[in-house]
């Protein structure tokens, strides 16, 4: 199988590219975790979408498949923004549970119960048909040859980037699980009660470090959280801007069953924009979750916090670190697992 690249020709046509066998190398199935070489940058195709935070999406190297999927997927984020988010966090929660093999994307059947109604995703996680919409194209042009989990970290690699966060080289090679655990889901994601040692221990369970842990909180700059999420917080608790509580509470109805599902947005002043709005918010306790709160709440990441809070370039290269570190959780590689043809089901 051979995929090509896309490249600009002289007049500004795009051309097809044969791939070096480097490059072709980094896309055969079973060959692991090379980098997507970074020349030739400036003749690859640009994707550009006007309005966007970041337009210049294309501007890493990137092979034809996953150049195409970018499309597919700039085109879904500009129809709704919060998209990026929703799909920075499917990516979060497939990686928790057994690593980042897309186990999150399959769907339940009545001999098989997948990790889509789990407790943290039911009626929470979204932005499936979205994938399934880059699988296609992907499919399309290159079958059998990049896995669901290799697109979902793209694309969440692409969210951060097309809302203004900072972009990386992401590590392909990952192969799709033909298995998925309820059970694993429920207890390996942290829930928005945690306290600081849960969350740092829930980070370590999966080789993440305490910096990871409050690097990759920073997602909550983008994003929505549902009413359930923080009723608790914004009622009882006191380490709260009590305004903010205020605020909040009018779409937020005190009793338990209503307006379960009103949404808040993570970062009350740029919820899709990719800054680090959300350290300052938690310096003026004003984080959404219980959760946000606990990282500034007096405790050992109060110096994290305060740092990324001043310095928004640093939070952006440690977030880069991070991500990549969560991408590299237990991937599945060799004869492991499958690429799955479609990523609601296995083969
Ligand atoms: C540190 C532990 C974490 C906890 C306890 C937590 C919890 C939550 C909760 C409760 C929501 C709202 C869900 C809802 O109301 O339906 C949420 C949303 C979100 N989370 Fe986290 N999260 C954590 C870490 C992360 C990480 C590591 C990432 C990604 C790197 C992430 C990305 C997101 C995003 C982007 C949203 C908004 C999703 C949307 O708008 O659809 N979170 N999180």
């Amino acid at each position: 199988m051979i995929c090509f690249y896309l490249v600009d020709g002289p007049d500004g046509q795009q051309m097809k590219q044969e791939p070096s066998v480097a490059e072709t190398e980094s896309l055969r199935p079973g060959s692991m975790f090379t980098w997507i070489p970074q020349r030739k940058a400036q003749r690859l195709r640009k994707v550009t979408a006007s309005g966007l935070a970041n337009p210049n999406l294309g501007a890493l190297v990137t092979p034809v498949p996953l150049t195409l999927a970018a499309s597919v997927y700039v085109s879904a984020i500009s129809k709704e923004k919060r998209m990026g988010a929703s799909i920075l966090r499917l990516f979060f929660h497939d990686c928790f549970v057994n690593g980042c093999d897309g186990s999150i994307l399959l769907d339940d059947t009545s001999s098989f119960t997948g990790e889509k109604n789990a407790g943290p995703n039911r009626n929470s996680v979204r932005g499936f048909n979205v994938i399934d919409d880059i699988k296609t194209a992907v499919e399309k042009v290159c079958p059998g040859v990049v896995s669901c989990a290799d697109i979902l970290a793209t694309a969440a690699r692409d969210s951060v980037n097309i809302l203004g966060g900072p972009c990386w080289n992401v590590k392909l090679g990952r192969r799709d699980s033909t298995t998925a655990s309820q059970a694993a889901a429920n207890n390996s994601i942290p829930p928005p009660t945690s306290s600081l040692s849960n969350l740092i221990s829930k980070f370590k369970a999966v080789g993440l470090s305490t910096k990871d842990m409050v690097t990759l909180s920073g997602a909550h700059t983008i994003g929505q959280a549902r009413c359930t999420n923080f009723r608790t917080r914004i009622y009882n608790e006191t380490n709260i801007d009590s305004s903010f509580a205020k605020t909040r509470q009018g779409s937020c109805p005190r009793t338990s069953g209503s307006g379960d599902n009103n949404l808040a947005p993570l970062d009350l002043q740029t919820p899709t924009y990719f800054d680090n709005d959300y350290f300052k918010n938690l310096i003026e306790k004003k984080g959404l979750l219980h959760s946000d709160q606990q990282l500034f709440n007096g405790g050992s990441t109060d110096s994290i916090v305060k740092k990324y809070s001043n310095n928004p370039s640093s939070f952006n290269s440690h977030f880069i670190t991070s991500m990549i570190n969560m991408g590299d959780i237990s991937p599945l590689t060799g004869s492991s697992g499958q690429i799955r043809k479609n990523c609601r089901k296995v083969n």
